[in-house]
């Protein structure tokens, strides 16, 4: 099979400039969904008149964000500028929920740096008025680490809520069988275990997500060139755990990245306002959502978004090419 990925966008600079003529999006700009569902705003999540107007007045049921979590080197802020940052995209989140709904955020916590920033943010958000609903940790298959410290596997997920929004456990089983023995507890004066009690043949999800393959460059999924791609799975779990079952329903995610959570409310039959600062990230969500819609693929796994412009892409790239895609690929183990 042919391999045509894409490096590393953010790090890329020669790349970059040959893909942003192609970019639909210019700052400021925003992509409406011809079939009417979604959109796509070019802006920066902190700036309130910005988003005001990609939510043009509506209001959000389920917001997922994954911003930059102030980990890696080069995009590393001093600590209380960060966090004044995040306070500004949350309060324009806080402006465009509705007044029952769900946010989710997730966010790293640096293991050489006082596990920054992942505590301040959490006592930045006692600060506001949602209420701090769960603490989700997610497991990745592959970690970072030296044999002399326990391997870094983990993906933290805060979870809040504003008012009393729905919350859809028949959606929240894992594919995991029951094989497991749970407590026991007399029922009707029978002894029964709690795995019998319950309705599914599966595990019900808990706050500790085992069972969500992390993205690489073998998975249909996967977009190259993105250096931060959530799973799917993860993100229709939350919404269809959180976002209200109708086709109105709205998921706003302001940090779009590869589209994921744009390409999960498609999937899910919801709607998505998204937006990302970067015209590049913005182009990569629209034609992820394109791709998705013509050919039923949700990424393109040896290939990439810009292959329409640069087919042979990859041929113009030194032989070790494959071997740094997957390092690449590993990269989100890095948050
Ligand atoms: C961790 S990635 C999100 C990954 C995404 N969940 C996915 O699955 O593809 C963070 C994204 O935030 C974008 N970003 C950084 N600063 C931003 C800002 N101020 N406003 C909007 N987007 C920003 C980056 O360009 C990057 O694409």
């Amino acid at each position: 099979m042919k391999n045509n990925p894409l490096p590393r966008l953010d790090t890329s600079e020669e790349i970059r400039q040959r893909i942003l003529p192609f970019c639909r999006l210019h700052p400021g700009g925003s992509w409406i969904d011809p079939a009417g569902r979604h959109k796509v705003a070019c802006v920066d999540a902190a700036d309130t008149n910005a988003i005001l107007e990609l939510m043009d007045g509506e209001k959000a049921d389920v917001v997922i964000h994954d911003p930059p979590y102030n980990l890696v080197a080069f995009e590393e802020r001093e600590l209380g500028e960060y966090i004044r940052w995040c306070k500004q995209w949350v309060n324009n989140t806080i402006a465009v929920l509705k007044s029952d709904s769900s946010f989710y955020v997730w966010l790293g916590a640096d293991q050489r740096n006082g596990f920054q920033p992942l505590p301040d943010f959490m006592m930045m958000m006692r600060q506001t008025q949602l209420r701090p609903r769960s603490f989700i940790t997610m497991r990745n298959q592959r970690g970072f680490g030296t044999q002399k410290n326990w391997m870094a596997v983990r993906q933290e997920l805060l979870y809040y809520i504003k008012g009393e929004p729905g919350f859809n456990i028949e959606a929240e089983y894992t594919d995991i069988p029951k094989i497991l023995r749970g407590y026991y507890k007399d029922v009707g004066g029978k002894t029964t275990e709690n795995f019998e009690r319950s309705k599914s043949e599966n595990i019900r999800a808990g706050n500790v997500w085992v069972d969500i393959q992390q993205v690489f460059y073998r998975m249909e999924e996967n977009v190259s060139g993105c250096y931060a791609q959530k799973p799917l799975k993860c993100i229709e779990r939350i919404i269809k755990a959180s976002a209200p079952k109708n086709e109105h329903a709205l998921v706003v995610d302001f940090f779009a990245h590869s589209g994921t959570t744009l390409l999960a409310a498609e999937l899910n039959k919801r709607r998505c306002f998204t937006a990302d600062v970067d015209p590049i990230f913005c182009e990569i969500a629209i034609r992820r959502l394109e791709h998705f819609r013509e050919t039923g693929k949700l990424g393109w796994q040896n290939g990439h978004p810009f292959e329409r412009e640069f087919p042979e892409f990859n041929a113009e790239r030194s032989t070790d090419s494959t071997e740094r895609q997957v390092e690449a690929q590993l990269q989100p183990t890095m948050f």
